[in-house]
């Protein structure tokens, strides 16, 4: 299969030397590459700003903010089997950048967010695509009901999700536990690293899209 994978945080410029972001290093996404070329697949990982290993033998696509993130995934996503969005996007950014630092003389400093674009939302109606969707859902209630939402909302055929207010999983952490949720049934995958989960999702996925699953 071909395989796109979104990972990591974006950022989003404030000044020349700020920026808003979150707590995504990018491990899930990177884990979810490597166990696709292990199993065989060619991956194409759009990827924003992380510490880690760039995987070997993959097409890497670097990219900063959401907007470029969606910029990359829609002109890589047309030919892909089936894509996969691990990637922790800002859901807003500042309504304006300002190119002077800015400087630290009031006392409050009120900063205007605009919405960002929804990558994995754009993926159907818009990019026109119609392979295999897994998305993730990042939650801290409520897990399954608002991941069903999302597959629902999204198009997707598969979400994975995560409850990210337990400790020792979810962002940064070398482990994960997850729930697979599908239009008509969910399966748990226990805690375990996120190299043992990301194999499995990625079997999921080829099952998805061979209809053996
Ligand atoms: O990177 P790690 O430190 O390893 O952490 C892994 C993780 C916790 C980031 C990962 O497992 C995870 O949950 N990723 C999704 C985080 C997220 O933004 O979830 P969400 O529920 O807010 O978004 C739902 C889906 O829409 C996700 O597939 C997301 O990539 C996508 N999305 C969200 C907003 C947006 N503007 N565009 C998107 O494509």
């Amino acid at each position: 299969m071909n395989i796109l994978v979104t990972a990591g945080a974006t950022r989003e410029p404030i000044d020349p030397v700020r920026y808003l972001t979150n707590r995504s290093s990018g491990k899930m996404g990177y884990a979810l590459a490597n166990a696709g070329t292990t199993l065989g697949h060619r991956i194409t990982l759009i990827s924003g700003p992380t510490n880690l290993d760039i995987p070997p033998n993959i097409d890497f696509i670097p990219v900063e903010t959401a907007q470029e993130m969606l910029e990359a995934v829609k002109n890589n996503i047309g030919g892909q089997d089936a894509a996969i969005f691990s990637a922790a996007v800002a859901d807003y950014r500042p309504s304006s950048f300002s190119d002077k630092k800015i400087k630290k003389t009031a006392d409050s400093l009120t900063l205007e967010l605009i919405k960002n674009p929804d990558i994995l939302g754009s993926a159907r109606l818009q990019f026109k695509y119609d392979g295999i969707l897994v998305g993730f859902a990042a939650e801290t209630e409520n897990l399954e009901i608002n991941a069903r939402e999302k597959l629902c909302r999204k198009a997707c055929d598969l979400i994975v999700a995560n409850d990210i207010s337990q400790k020792g999983i979810g962002f940064d952490s070398d482990h994960n536990e997850v729930l697979l949720v599908y239009p008509e049934r969910t399966r748990l995958l226990p805690m375990d690293s996120k190299e043992r989960l990301a194999h499995t999702i990625i079997e999921a996925v080829h099952e998805l899209r061979t209809g053996t699953g």
